[in-house]
């Protein structure tokens, strides 16, 4: 078409400045943009797919027609650039900055301590700001809703939900123990519990942050709308734009006819309007159109209609406005009239989060006919009309069973448009319901969900109409029609529910090799949905009808429980911390909730990761080619097409490598002839752009011939005997025990693997300095010693030419400790292979591919008791699934081994471990290093004793505790067990935990369908590295003329608060403030041979490292300052300076020599342990297998903290870790070990809306622990454990539910324990129809 070969210059705003972009490329999305063309690089990439938020931004448009401006957040990973003409983009470089004032949005959550890595405060910070900027006072609700899109890894979420509930109008709580129902204090008062504990203590504090002193909102502060904008909206004759690229060319027309005259020309072009479904696939399928058409501006696309029947909605109205419609709608209209509306807003408010729900339209979820489409089945089962319309034609059909003719197809032709959707007004007899279950409750795909309808013959309970609609039960939205249509004119009783489960099963059954697996849970929703929808209408039917009329169907009062939501509140709890003595000073900032060093700057975007570095001169790309074969030999690379592409510059193979292609004594480096995992890297593409080397990367050609065995579960490494190593401890005489006990039993656990799920993916910059073979390395790396040594190896020069810096981590927790060395040695060689400064920046689907996790572990033992409940004997054989290389394996093994013990004194104990060597990517350090696993295996037999005894598990716990001043663990390692039982007795009574536990037996006896569960169990955790030598680190001071103090050790910062605790230290050494200290990086070059940051211990190993250089430099101003004993820092340093005294000191801390003899058994000079207790209450849907968190509490014996707000940060960031671990992050391995979940869309880590209602943290006071810096204790690792008291309160209330139909016996509940693992366990009616799955073909995934 002629007019649409001029391409239109594209005019937005950003942060109140205008951009005028000649080239606009369709292909470009908004995140890019920001980041590397206007370098601004406070928008974060954290998946690049809409499902992490990191990237969110505010866009504002100008609505002429109502001359209104509107503020949306959105994803700008998704936003394509072509969508923003005439928009004002805000993000959060443009909302405050510390160079001129923070916006009160930024202080807060800074304040409020809600950001430790940082990497997720922007998206959180533009989410919240969006809220205020439509409603400045906003609900508690509305602020849930708007932080569903964002996910936080570091800080369990409460203090960002603290920080920002200080600007909602109503708070919920009571503050002082009134009837609030989500406030620690009101709530006890409910529930019978005890608060005398949680004020008890007169030198306990609980405030982390003071709101007193918050900065007010202030509206007129904000960016106004460019009036520029305004003026060119209005002006604008609503004509066509186009922007063309490279590749594709984008039209957004204007008119609907242009738009059906644009169809007929391009039929095979998309019409792009939210890009939720067009820019994923794009993305992640490899879709590609040349030919994008934008139909924002057709109004006739964005109308809302209301007639006499119904309302009709325009095809591009967002899902969001929809929502908002039918809102207003079903609070202005009869109740009768709305059904249908009230059934979408349900759906609509768990659909994917806030910035999804903006930008997705209803015409795209319909058209995009996703199988697992929330609003599909509900449209379809009350008959909603769409209209089409094509230049040639208008028609109008029903959104039915005929509409969705295959995986993501539709009826509709492909120069047809949808219009609208018609939404018809529900009548008297006729009642609509929706379900949905996903493996998150918000943000998440359903597994499976519903509409259903259901219309009577009036006055009576005769059906007349039945539409029932399922999505992910196959390729399309399934109709269960010959169901249906086999109940109608039947009577709406227990026979019809036995014979509709039945039906329902027949007509809908997947193959058990179906895409999605899980396909006899699958089916089991089915029909405890419809159970479910029967009890609705039922009880609908119960208001209109007689008695007489329902003759036989009864809802029993128990049963109704079925039918209730399990709904969440916000969390909210009560954090309690020792208050620093009487007589501190307040310019020692030790044992303050001081604010992480780098909140600020977290929350207004400044702080710095390395992807925000800028380019350098020259600078190059480099993506990785990986394995797609879990076990083969490499037969052929063929790079030839892929290096004659536009912009490739050359291929990084093994043989490139100058010195050593490997790191320790793990695999190589670059694969040369096999490859052992899928994942495994094979070469790497440069190129002069990321886009470039990213095509290029994918038609490199591998040719693989595959090998034998293929080791994937443990199982087949069992199987295979293929170990790495095998480790034992062994305390009393465990055969002889066994004979004396008075009974045994054996059972067995798998605990699944876990994803770090870092929110910064793995990058890396290296910049060759052109002397001396001197590079320069920028690497966020837990452990900066080691990448220097690997990438010096790997290039044959000497560890003195390679500086690795590292100046913040986006999120660690582990996984940037081995593997990232061996990336930055691939990066070094591809820098020097070209002499050009090249970057790595994995996206997320490759990062979660290649990196590996936390171990899987298979746990089988058998236990010896007596049957008051005393464990005498116990025998555990587990085995932990390595992956491909040995990484730390051994280690973590090692250290699960050794802290099996838990809580519990077992005298006679054999504990045996395998490390399995599989073909998955190898597994590496993860927090709480194998021991979470380990006391999962361990609560596991506690709960079957208790059970086979007849004791509640916390009696069996608190029986087998262990005692007394004189305690020995596995390995022989002496300790002092009576802070233990301390915590435990604190965590009992803070919980209430026997009085809620009454209150629990009788909701359990009241209630069917919903069970409540509660566990509460011992932590114990060694803090300290097995390796003698990495209990060392080194600092240095440097003092300057002025005073002013620079200070750097070994350790570095990855949300922890490292760097925050160090100035504290070196404050409080030195008597001079925290701000007259500057901590710029960790940098190989200028403390070496650093320790890991890892496993607890940093601010114990650096924080000694600090403290000796201030000492040391204390005593070389001594003279000064007894000279001059009225004068200040600066005098002293200066005199110094003028005598010639060396103002530059180092520290070192040499460590105790902690060892282990795995001969012997025998562990030498463990530092020392956390000690904790923690308890958790949950609630079960026994129909959905959905559970909500209600409460937990933990008491935690952190020592004397030197700063609460950080021990508290990390203690709720590591529970909410571990209550992932346990009960929703699963990964998913194809049969050939290819794994599925590769982003957050498949993967899911906790949200919002799984934290605990009320979560409450208090450290243990009086606590003092002489073997680390100031009493204090390494309390970064500890609480995953916690998370494991969910694992056990879930499996308390599946109990409960199993105990309904008989079942009384022990039961295994692995994990993580997802809504599938729940539903299957409580065996029912409806589990027991469902025909057990005979594997006909692979299944569609294996468990490692
Ligand atoms: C992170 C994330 C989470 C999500 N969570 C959920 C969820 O929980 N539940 C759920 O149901 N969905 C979910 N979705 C899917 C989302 O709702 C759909 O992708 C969205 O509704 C599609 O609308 P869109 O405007 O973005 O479509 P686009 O991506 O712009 O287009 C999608 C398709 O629809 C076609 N199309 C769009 N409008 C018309 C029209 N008027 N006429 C003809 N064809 C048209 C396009 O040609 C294209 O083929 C999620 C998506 C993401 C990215
Ligand atoms: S980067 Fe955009 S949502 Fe994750
Ligand atoms: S602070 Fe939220 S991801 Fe790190």
């Amino acid at each position: 078409m002629s007019q649409h070969n001029i391409a239109d210059e594209l005019v937005f705003f950003v942060n109140g400045r205008k951009v005028r972009e000649q080239n606009a490329d369709p292909e470009t999305m908004l995140l890019p943009y920001l980041r590397r063309t206007l370098r601004q690089t406070g928008t974060k990439y954290g998946c690049g797919g809409g499902g992490c938020g990191a990237c969110t931004v505010m866009i504002s448009k100008y609505n002429v027609l109502e001359k209104k401006i509107f503020h949306f957040s959105v994803n700008a990973c998704l936003t394509p650039l072509c969508t923003l003409y005439g928009a004002a983009v805000t993000t959060v470089e443009g909302i405050g900055s510390s160079r001129t004032s923070i916006h009160p949005v930024q202080e807060r959550i800074a304040k409020a301590h809600g950001s430790q890595c940082g990497f997720c405060t922007p998206g959180m910070v533009m989410s919240m700001y969006t809220l205020l900027r439509n409603n400045p006072t906003p609900s508690t609700a509305q602020l849930q809703q708007n932080l569903a899109g964002n996910l936080c890894r570091c800080t369990g979420y409460r203090p960002i939900v603290d920080a920002f509930r200080t600007f909602c109008t109503a708070t919920t709580c009571c503050q002082k123990g009134g009837p609030g129902v989500s406030c620690p204090l009101g709530k006890a008062e409910q529930d019978g519990s005890s608060t005398e504990s949680m004020g008890r203590d007169q030198d306990m504090c609980s405030q982390l942050f003071k709101a007193d002193d918050f900065l007010p909102v202030d509206d007129s502060q904000e960016l106004i709308f460019p009036p520029e904008l305004m003026l060119m909206d209005e002006k604008l004759e609503k004509r066509t734009l186009v922007f063309r690229g490279e590749r594709v060319m984008w039209i957004a027309p204007a008119k609907l006819e242009e738009l059906l005259e644009l169809k007929s020309q391009y039929p095979k072009a998309p019409l792009l309007v939210g890009n939720t479904n067009i820019g994923p696939n794009m993305k992640f399928k490899g879709a590609f159109h040349p030919v994008m058409i934008h139909p924002a501006n057709v109004s006739e696309l964005s109308s809302v209609q209301f007639t006499d029947e119904g309302l009709r909605l325009g095809a591009a109205c967002s899902l969001s406005h929809m929502k908002d419609v039918l809102v207003k709608a079903t609070a202005e209209i009869a109740k009768e009239k709305t059904e249908i509306f009230q059934a979408l807003v349900e759906q609509l408010c768990v659909l994917g989060g806030e910035q999804i729900r903006n930008m997705a339209s209803l015409g795209g979820n319909i058209v995009s006919g996703s199988p697992t489409s929330d609003l599909n089945p509900i449209l379809a089962a009350t008959n909603c009309i769409l209209e089409l319309v094509s230049k040639e034609r208008r028609r109008k059909i029903h959104l039915d069973e005929n509409f969705f003719v295959g995986f993501g197809k539709t009826a509709l032709m492909p120069e047809e448009v949808l219009l609208s959707i018609f939404i018809p007004y529900s009548r008297k007899w006729q009642f609509v319901s929706v379900f949905r279950q996903a493996s998150r409750r918000e943000n998440a795909f359903s597994i499976v969900n519903s509409g259903m309808q259901v219309v009577f013959k009036d006055e009576t309970r005769v059906i007349a109409e039945l539409r029932m609609f399922f999505g992910g039960m196959g390729p399309t939205t399934v109709c269960a029609k010959r169901c249906c249509k086999e109940l109608i004119n039947r009577s709406w009783d227990e026979d019809l529910l036995n014979q509709a489960c039945e039906l329902l099963l027949d007509e809908i059954s997947p193959p058990s090799s179906a895409p999605g697996g899980s396909v006899e849970f699958r089916r089991t929703l089915t029909i405890s949905f419809f159970y479910k929808f029967y009890l609705r209408v039922l009880q609908r039917l119960q208001q209109l009808l007689s008695k007489e009329d329902l003759f036989g169907a009864d809802i029993p009062e128990r049963h109704r429980s079925a039918m209730l939501p399990l709904l969440v509140g916000l969390p909210r709890g009560l954090q309690k911390f020792q208050q620093v003595p009487w007589d501190q000073l307040p310019e020692d900032q030790v044992g303050q909730p001081v604010m992480h060093l780098s909140a600020v700057k977290h929350a207004t975007g400044e702080a710095i990761y390395c992807d925000d570095i800028p380019s350098q001169e020259g600078e190059i790309f480099l993506v990785l080619v990986t394995s797609s074969r879990a076990h083969a030999k490499i037969v052929s690379i063929d790079a030839v097409e892929a290096l004659h592409l536009p912009g490739v510059l050359d291929i990084i193979t093994a043989q490139d490598v100058p010195g050593e292609n490997k790191m320790l004594d793990m695999n190589e480096i670059l694969c040369e002839s096999e490859v052992t995992c899928v994942g495994d890297i094979i070469c790497g593409i440069v190129a002069n752009s990321r886009v470039c080397a990213k095509t290029a990367a994918a038609a490199v050609k591998i040719t693989y011939e595959d090998l034998e065995p293929l080791v994937l579960t443990l199982e087949d490494a069992i199987q295979h005997k293929s170990f790495y190593g095998e480790r034992k401890l062994e305390n009393g005489n465990v055969d002889a025990a066994f004979e004396k006990v008075d009974q045994q039993l054996e059972g067995q656990i798998h605990i699944g693997g876990q994803e770090h799920f870092y929110m910064e993916t793995h990058s890396i910059l290296v910049i060759p300095k052109g002397e001396d073979g001197e590079i320069e390395m920028v690497c966020p790396t837990q452990n900066p010693t080691l990448a220097q040594t690997v990438v010096a190896g790997s290039l044959g020069i000497p560890s003195n030419r390679v500086t690795v810096r590292v100046k913040r981590i986006g999120g660690a927790f582990g996984g940037k400790v081995m593997k990232i060395s061996k990336m930055a040695a691939i990066t070094a060689v591809a820098a020097h292979k070209t002499g050009r400064s090249v970057r790595l920046a994995l996206e997320r689907g490759e990062d979660m591919l290649i990196t590996g996790g936390r171990h899987p572990f298979l746990g089988r033992y058998k236990v010896g008791y007596m049957t008051d409940g005393r464990i005498i004997a116990v025998e555990v054989t587990c085995y932990a699934n390595g992956g491909n290389e040995l990484d730390v394996t051994l280690e973590v093994l090692e250290n699960a081994l050794m802290n099996m013990d838990s809580g519990y004194h077992i005298p006679h104990l054999r504990l045996t471990g395998f490390a399995c060597r599989t073909n998955l990517p190898s597994n590496t350090a993860f927090r709480a290093f194998g021991q979470p696993q380990a006391i999962a295996i361990t609560e596991s037999w506690i709960t079957d004793v208790a059970s086979k005894c007849g004791l509640s598990a916390e009696k069996v716990r608190e029986i087998n505790l262990y005692r007394g001043e004189e305690c020995y663990t596995p390995c022989k390692t002496i300790f002092d067990s009576r802070n233990q039982l301390i915590c435990w007795n604190e965590c009992l009574k803070s919980a209430s935990y026997h009085n809620r536990k009454i209150v629990i037996e009788e909701f359990n006896k009241l209630n069917r369908w919903k069970k409540r569960g509660i566990s509460v169990m011992p932590l114990k955790k060694a803090v300290g590295f097995v390796i003698p030598f990495l209990n060392q680190a080194g600092a240095l001071l440097l003092v300057y003329e002025d005073g002013s103090v620079l200070l750097t050790h070994g350790g570095t910062e990855m949300g922890q608060g490292l760097h925050t605790k160090m100035l504290q230290i070196a404050s409080h050494e030195l008597k001079i403030p925290m701000s007259a200290i500057h901590l710029n990086e960790t940098s190989t070059g200028t403390v070496p041979n650093t320790s890991p940051t890892a496993a607890s211990f940093s601010t114990d190993l650096n924080g000694m490292a600090v403290k000796a250089a201030c000492q040391t430099l204390l005593q070389r101003l001594k003279p000064f300052m007894h000279d001059n004993p009225k004068g200040t820092w600066k005098d002293w340093v200066k005199e110094a300076f003028r005598n010639k005294v060396s103002l530059s000191t180092t520290g070192f801390f040499k460590g105790k020599d902690v060892s282990i003899d795995w001969e012997k058994g025998e562990a030498t000079g463990i530092m020392y342990f956390i000690f904790g207790a923690a308890c958790s209450e949950v609630e079960i849907d026994c129909l959905t297998g959905d559970h909500k968190n209600i409460r937990t509490d933990m008491v935690i014996d952190a020592g004397s903290s030197i700063n609460p707000a950080v021990d508290i940060g990390q203690i709720e960031g590591a529970f909410t870790q571990g209550l992932g671990l346990f009960t929703m992050e699963e990964l998913k391995y194809s049969p050939k070990g290819v794994l599925y979940t590769r982003g957050p869309t498949q993967y899911k880590i906790p949200a919002v809306c799984d934290i605990p209602e009320q979560l409450n943290v208090s450290l243990l006071s009086g606590s003092k622990n002489p073997n680390a810096i100031y009493h204090s204790k390494g309390i970064s690792e500890s609480a995953v454990l916690a998370g494991c008291s969910v694992l056990y309160a879930i499996k308390d209330a599946i109990a409960a539910a199993r105990r309904e139909s008989g079942l009384t016996g022990n039961f295994t509940l692995n994990s993580p324990c997802t809504p599938e693992q729940i539903r299957m366990a409580c065996i029912d009616q409806f589990t027991e129809m469902v025909p057990v799955n005979v594997p006909e073909s692979t299944p569609w995934a294996i468990i490692v």
